[in-house]
């Protein structure tokens, strides 16, 4: 899996063929997409558009909600992606959520290894699952997931989720809901201070040190940006792995600096408003929301 790929919720299918594009032309080469994303299509397009083959880029999606259950329907709605997407298969399909009880999630799950057997997909994935939901696979004799996505950054390290993937062989890739938005002053004043420092010192905007931190680390990530001005569009090119090469070269982050943003946690679990990222009021539930602890 590539370790820094380009996330494409809320962009708006208007501007996601763009978005991709940038990305892929920026040498993005895992493209994070989902069923309630509303974009599959636009994904698509943007792949199709370019030219790219297909062997060369990791393309995801995941099962809403409503489309968890039994194999039949779960298929169903694969399909539906893989035509959208244009593709024949996904390098990971992920069970996009845990909210939908143990019953449904667990049979989503089953029927993902299922549809992994097929050929429908590489890889098997689960997001927003806390430690509780990934003990639960085990409990019931299924393999443990290919990747786990989370919210994840220096603000909220997921140690315990992280700790589980480790174990079990399982990646972990970052979604930072917002964390890449924003001044990135909702730390402390001394974290705030000190990550100015590293940004202003290593030449990176603070989006950049948060996925410079992930890569470091090896946690796969999928920044997003918008294409609504210069200052986005040059965000998607920044986040990209190359983007962070071509400041920090190929040594990456010190270990002094991930140490530093290390001492950062404090389980921040929500985003807050991005510049232009599409988040409405009514979509922040507020700090500590957190779909790892649900039943
Ligand atoms: N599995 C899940 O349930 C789940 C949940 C959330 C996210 N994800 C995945 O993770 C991806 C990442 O999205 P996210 O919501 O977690 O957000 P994120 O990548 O942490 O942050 C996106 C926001 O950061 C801003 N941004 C990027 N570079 C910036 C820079 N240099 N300076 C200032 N702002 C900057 C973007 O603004 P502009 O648009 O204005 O550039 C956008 O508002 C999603 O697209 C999705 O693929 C998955």
């Amino acid at each position: 899996m590539p370790s820094v790929g380009f996330g494409c919720y809320k962009t708006p299918p208007s501007s996601t063929t763009e978005a991709v594009s940038l990305a892929l032309r920026a040498g993005v080469r895992h493209i994070d997409g989902a069923q309630d994303y509303g974009n599959e299509k636009e994904i698509g397009r943007a792949i199709r558009d370019i030219g790219m083959q297909r062997s060369k880029l990791f393309l995801t999606s995941k099962i809403s909600n409503d489309n968890q259950g039994e194999l039949r329907k779960v298929t169903k709605s694969v399909k539906a992606t893989l035509k959208s997407l244009d593709t024949a298969y996904l390098d990971c399909l992920y069970v996009h959520s845990p909210l939908p009880g143990s019953n449904l999630r667990l049979s989503t799950y089953a029927a993902l290894q299922q549809l992994k057997e097929e050929g429908f997909c590489r890889s098997v994935g689960v997001a927003n699952y806390g430690v509780s939901h990934l003990d639960e696979i085990v409990a019931n004799g299924l393999d443990t997931p290919d990747v786990a996505m989370m919210e994840l950054s220096f603000y909220n390290q997921r140690r315990g989720e992280v700790d589980w993937a480790n174990k079990h062989g399982t990646k972990v890739v970052a979604a930072s809901w917002s964390k890449l938005s924003g001044g990135f002053n909702w730390g402390t004043d001394a974290d705030f201070k000190a990550l100015n420092e590293i940004s202003t010192r290593l030449g990176l905007t603070k989006a950049q040190v948060l996925v410079g931190w992930c890569t470091a680390k090896g946690i796969a990530c999928v920044p997003r940006s918008g294409v609504g001005s210069d200052a986005e569009r040059r965000a998607i090119e920044e986040n990209s792995e190359d983007g962070l090469r071509r400041v920090l070269g190929e040594r990456g982050m010190s270990e002094e600096d991930v140490r530093t943003l290390d001492g950062m946690e404090q389980r921040l679990t929500m985003g807050r408003l991005g510049r232009t990222d599409g988040w409405r009021e009514e979509d922040v539930k507020g700090v500590g929301w957190d779909l790892s602890t649900v039943a």
